[in-house]
């Protein structure tokens, strides 16, 4: 009910859009007054050849710049204490992410812990559950908090999918207990933002499609939260119509720039729509855990769990879904609500066949016996807490029954 609701309304960083942008890396660093940047990279976008012409043109423009490419997929606390200690003793300097979620997310929880006390894992929610399956409040506060501002972070995305550069939040695996854990603090949110499509280009189509699905899910969840509102809800919907039609044509044709713009701001806006106050729901819950324990793709679990996340909520967003299926171009509007969440389920199903992302929680390698740990990590998530149909324990175990 739009009249009794006080909407929240965060401004936009500083964000430039287009074919080349990320060349505007230079200025982006000078306008934060940096003299210094440190990059952030995984190993894989230094081996296509992104990060070093960005380097170079840093260099040339008399910035000193020190790159750290120690972030794997699923980064973990020991990545971010790796790049946290090159970046203390680089000094100071901008942080600069150039790379998907995963250096995105290493990279604002180096910067936010530069400057303070500990290591990056400190600053992260440690949330237990309770005996009723919920989290218990009173665990979820980080070790620390910071009392030094964070470093300024640029983002320079490589994939469409994360949206990681809309907002100050990360997701880093703690190690020791085997589990993601978030951190969030609106100082890390990139302040600028260079969304360049090229960057995208070379990224073969098993991870064009996983971060594809990532950004799909954004989307969905964004608009199903608890917490969804008209603004974010316009959004979303406009991403989910982005993603339909060009994800299959970015994933069969990786060179189509059509296809890689589109993507890319759809991913984008689909961050926007769940970074601006939705949050996301049960489909991130019940994946993190899979991406923790079987070391599969984020965007791959969200694809496993989706389907099956959406038919369990259908009793209480049917309506919402039925938009969801306009949206997704399979909409009957002759047809009830019901039909038409069955229908966009079933049109959710065959973009993850087109895409290669449809499999189970078997086929990533998950065993029986981790299905009660599975459980309680999802149980645990704070996403978990804008999910539009709270879950019981019971409840999980039968999704990722049904997903395995
Ligand atoms: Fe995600």
């Amino acid at each position: 009910v739009l009249s009794g609701m006080q909407l929240t309304i965060p401004p936009s960083p500083h964000l430039v859009f287009g074919a080349g942008v990320a060349g505007q890396l230079p200025d982006a660093v000078r306008a934060l007054g940096g003299e210094r940047a440190f990059v952030v990279a995984d190993p894989g976008v230094v081996v296509a050849g992104l990060v070093e012409p960005l380097v170079e043109k840093c260099r040339a423009a008399g910035i000193d710049v020190e790159v750290f490419d120690g972030v794997q997929p699923n980064p973990t606390d020991v990545d971010v204490a790796t790049g946290l200690a090159a970046l203390r003793s680089f000094g100071d300097a901008v942080v600069v992410a150039i790379g998907g979620g995963s250096a995105m997310d290493s990279a604002k929880c180096m910067a936010l812990a530069a400057d303070n006390e500990g290591e990056g894992i400190d600053y992260c929610f440690h949330p237990q559950v309770g005996d009723d399956g919920r989290i218990d409040f009173s665990t979820l506060a980080p070790p620390r908090f910071p009392t030094a501002p964070a470093r300024s972070v640029v983002a320079v995305p490589t994939t469409s999918g994360t949206a990681s550069e809309t907002n100050g939040a990360g997701i880093v695996t703690d190690t020791t207990a085997g589990r993601k854990l978030a951190f969030t603090n609106d100082d890390v949110r990139p302040r600028r933002v260079l969304l360049d499509p090229l960057l995208t280009v070379g990224l073969p189509a098993y991870p064009t499609a996983t971060c594809g699905m990532d950004a799909l899910t954004h989307a969905i969840e964004a608009f199903t939260s608890l917490l969804a509102q008209p603004l974010t809800d316009a959004i979303a919907l406009g991403a989910i119509e982005m993603v339909a039609t060009w994800l299959p044509r970015a994933v069969a044709d990786g060179t189509d720039a059509e296809a890689r713009a589109q993507m890319m701001l759809a991913a984008h806006m689909a961050g926007i729509a769940f970074s601006s106050g939705p949050l996301l729901g049960l489909v991130h819950a019940a994946g993190h855990p899979l991406s923790a324990r079987l070391k599969a793709a984020h965007g791959q679990t969200l694809a496993v769990m989706l389907p099956h996340v959406m038919a369990f909520n259908a009793p209480v967003v049917a309506d919402k879904y039925a938009r969801v299926a306009v949206a997704l171009g399979v909409a009957d509007s002759t047809a009830s609500s019901e039909d038409n969440t069955q229908r966009a389920i079933d049109a959710v199903r065959a973009l993850s066949e087109t895409v290669g992302t449809a499999t189970t929680i078997s086929g990533l390698g998950g065993t029986e016996d981790q299905r009660d740990v599975l459980v309680e990590d999802a149980l645990s998530d704070p996403v978990i807490l804008t999910t539009p149909r709270p879950p019981t324990r019971a409840e999980v175990a039968e999704l990722y029954r049904a997903a395995w």
